[in-house]
């Protein structure tokens, strides 16, 4: 085990915080604490920042009790929510800034490594501009390669693609993917992005209102949630009722059949380009349905349905 938190608590007042909060991370490994705006994520990693004291529990790092530490005593690095960039320097000296002090790297070496890290994010070309002139996708792209190109034995990293248009984001999905294989550092995101959580992650941390509602792989937490909130809150979720018991039921999981004498009637269609979801209903349940692709496309708005789960 490469990183413990153990039963860590810390309160802002009696309701805001996150309490009793106990994971592990390995060697590696790539851990998603996701949840809703408010649950508790940035709290966690500022703890195992260290930027945060907590009330009481400890946090172990290679077998080490660091809860005492200073940031700059900790192998770690951290992309802050904010950025935190230094606001009077130009983009290369932000990147190098780390390979100069903590790796102590010669300037040269340490200017050579971070335009690779540049290139990584897509800023070759605004080394030598001012961060304070910069778009908010491009200031958290030189947060991003400021915390890498140390490559620290853990990097922590706090909603660090929330700035970035679509395609972008996706595609900082997969370089943070791949550079986390290859360089092997293990990293921990948070985010409130499902999608993000899904497809980056080895161990995804649910959280909500400062508890751990449910720790897993991705694949465990969409096709087994334990509870209502995390299946609702991970992809979209109907609960319908068979045979006296509630059972999830996918929205990608329904077909939809055209059926003139049909018990279901669709209440609403919204195209959304590579899918089309329905809202169907029978008066009593009310149901989610996607279908993917130009196919779906077929049904209408106040059409006659029946359903295939
Ligand atoms: N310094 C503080 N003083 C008082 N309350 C705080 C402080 N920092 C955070 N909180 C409260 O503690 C709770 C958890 O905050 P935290 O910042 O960890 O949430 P989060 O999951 O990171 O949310 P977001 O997704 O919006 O960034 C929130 O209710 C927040 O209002
Ligand atoms: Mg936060």
């Amino acid at each position: 085990m490469f990183l413990e938190l153990r039963d860590i608590t810390k309160l802002y007042d009696k309701d805001n915080g996150i309490r009793n909060i106990s994971f592990s991370v390995e060697q590696g490994e790539f851990v998603t604490l996701l949840g809703p705006s408010g649950c508790g994520k940035t709290t966690t990693l500022n703890i195992i920042g260290g930027f945060l004291k907590p009330d009481s529990g400890k946090v172990i790092l290679d077998g080490q009790d660091i809860t005492g530490f200073v940031p700059e005593e900790r192998p770690v690095s951290t992309v802050f929510q904010s950025y935190a960039l230094f606001p009077h320097m130009n983009v290369l000296d932000n990147v190098s800034y780390g390979l100069r002090h903590l790796c102590r790297m010669s300037k040269k070496s340490a200017a050579e490594e971070a335009l690779k890290y540049l290139e990584i994010v897509g800023l070759s070309g605004y080394e030598h501009s001012q961060v304070g002139n910069l778009s908010g996708g491009q200031q958290q792209r030189v947060a991003l390669a400021r915390s890498m190109a140390t490559k620290p034995k853990l990097l922590l990293m706090d909603e660090p693609l929330s700035n970035l248009d679509a395609s972008l984001r996706i595609k900082m999905r997969l370089e943070l993917k791949n550079l986390q294989r290859k360089l092997g550092i293990t990293m921990i995101l948070v985010t409130h992005d499902q999608e993000e959580a899904l497809s980056m992650s080895d161990k995804i941390i649910v959280m909500e209102k400062g508890d751990i509602l449910q720790i897993g792989s991705p694949q465990d937490i969409y096709f087994s949630p334990q509870s209502r909130e995390v299946s609702s809150f991970i992809g979209r979720a109907n609960f319908v009722d068979i045979n006296g018991k509630t059972e999830l039921i996918r929205p990608e999981n329904i077909r939809i059949i055209p059926d003139e004498k049909g018990n279901y009637r669709i209440t609403d269609k919204i195209f959304m380009g590579a899918r089309t979801e329905y809202i169907v209903s029978d008066g009593k349940n009310t149901l989610e349905v996607e279908i993917s692709g130009v196919y779906g496309t077929a049904f209408e708005k106040d059409q006659s349905v029946s359903i295939e789960i």
